[in-house]
């Protein structure tokens, strides 16, 4: 790929002059791993539950490392995820999925998340599918998006509800890294026999101390699992014979511009149809009867799946990984007022962009893997993103325009200070990819 190297000057730098205050964040992280602390007294519910199951599952599944000091509600979500495991109900394995995905459940077995641990990627070590473990043996070149950075789907699945969040788009259902430990999870032989045989030795010898017994935690995204949705493909159908009526198709549009902002901006590899969700509650037209009470119509969409986002490379192709959203006859219809109000005074905000990137890295440096070159040039491709987006929504542009500009990549020079105190020669540097992408409708 060529370049084109342009001075910036439509994204301004931080300077001396700029009325932007400079300040310092004092935001708390969202994730704090800490070793897994075996809590004593873990209440059991069950009588009749194996003791070797109880012993197995107390100390591992309780943690502290899933608290969130500013998200009370999510931590309990989590918790309760905890206890129903400890309890015997399991997480389950989503069977379509492409890695290891599980719904996990309270302890009425109804789903309140969906896991995806980190090493059940298609690049983990773990990765339960035997068709994906073949295609990466034998074919390792071809395996995985070249442009992204490999095994970190976690880390991008909560980047993306971090990004939703900031933006205040709502459309992404609240998903944090946390750690969980089940039978259910895929396994290597060796954990499970490692597992086993201190819980043999144990019983054995009850006085033997092991920091951990039990199967290890896995570290992965947890999202808050959403009710009554199905794939937006199974809706988009309907809608083709059976259109919204137009107020709903208003709330719609509104929606899917969101998802349209979102996807741009994290430049999501993997939006098929299938990776977002509708819920539709259509207007009832059946004769009242006596006790009826009136349904909320409406019309909610919601992204999940957003684990192949964050690249550190803009794709070579854009045909390779298409938004397919851009083939839909909304894609034409140019950004409402409502979309552009909401997310262009926040993207023009250099100080708002510069808080987004410290929070994911305060996010991302958790993984093992973390690079900070990667990271950077991850952060370099999503102000290039921010950068056309602005243009975009200021110009009175669709998405389908939107999706047609040049991909830029706007980098921080390397002398600036980094940290959470801005400093005032930070600079930035915008480079043109030499080749449009080609948009076409097929
Ligand atoms: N947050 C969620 N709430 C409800 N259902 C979900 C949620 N996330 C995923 N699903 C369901 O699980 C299926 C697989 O999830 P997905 O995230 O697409 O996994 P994969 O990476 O394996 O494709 C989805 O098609 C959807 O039906
Ligand atoms: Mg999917």
């Amino acid at each position: 790929m060529s370049v084109d190297e342009t001075p910036l000057t439509t994204f301004p730098s931080f300077n001396s002059s700029s009325s932007q205050p400079i300040h310092i964040l004092t935001s708390v992280p969202d994730v704090t791993f800490v070793p897994a602390i075996p809590l004593p007294n873990i209440p059991s519910f069950r009588e009749n539950q194996p003791l070797l199951q109880r012993m197995e599952s107390s100390s591992e599944t309780y943690c502290n490392c899933n608290s969130f000091a500013d998200d009370p509600e999510f931590t309990s979500i989590v918790k309760d995820a905890e206890f129903a495991i400890v309890n015997d109900v399991l997480p389950e394995r989503i069977y379509q999925g492409s890695s290891g995905s599980y719904f996990v459940k309270n302890l009425d077995g109804v789903s309140i998340g969906v896991f995806k641990p980190k090493d059940e990627e298609p690049y983990g070590r773990l990765n339960p599918k035997w068709t994906k473990w073949m295609h990466k043996l034998c074919c390792p070149c071809c395996f995985g998006r070249s442009c992204l950075v490999p095994n970190q789907g976690y880390l991008s699945e909560a980047g993306a509800s971090l990004v939703d969040q900031k933006l205040q788009l709502n459309i992404v259902p609240k998903t944090k890294v946390v750690r969980l430990t089940s039978e259910t999870f895929n396994y290597s032989a060796i954990d499970r026999a490692k597992s086993r045989s201190k819980i043999n030795l144990l019983q054995r010898f009850p006085n033997l101390h092991f920091n951990r017994i039990g199967l290890p935690p896995k570290v992965g995204s947890f999202q808050l699992f959403v009710d009554g949705y199905k794939d937006a493909d199974f809706w988009l159908k309907k809608f083709e014979s059976d259109p919204l009526p137009e107020d709903l198709q208003r709330q719609f549009q509104l929606q899917f511009e969101r998802l349209v902002v979102l996807d741009y901006i994290i430049r999501n590899t993997d939006r098929g149809n299938d990776n977002w969700l509708i819920k539709y509650v259509k207007p009832d037209t059946s004769p009242r009867k006596e006790n009826f009470v009136e349904r909320k119509v409406e019309v909610k969409l919601v992204a999940i799946d957003n684990g192949l986002a964050f690249p550190f490379k803009h794709p070579d192709s854009w045909r390779a990984y298409p938004y397919y959203w851009a083939w839909l006859p909304i894609a034409k219809i140019p950004f409402s007022s409502e979309t552009r109000d909401l997310v262009l005074p926040q993207l023009s905000d250099m100080n708002f962009v510069q808080d987004l990137c410290e929070e994911l890295h305060d996010l991302f440096k958790a993984d093992r893997g973390f690079d900070r070159n990667a990271f950077e040039k991850q952060m370099s491709v999503m102000r290039g993103q921010i950068l056309n987006l602005t243009q975009a929504l200021k110009d009175g542009k669709s998405p389908v325009q939107l999706v047609q500009m040049t991909p830029v990549i706007v980098e921080r020079s390397k002398t600036g200070v980094r940290g959470r105190i801005r400093a005032i020669n930070d600079s930035f540097t915008q480079t043109f990819q030499n080749k449009a992408p080609f948009f076409s409708w097929c």
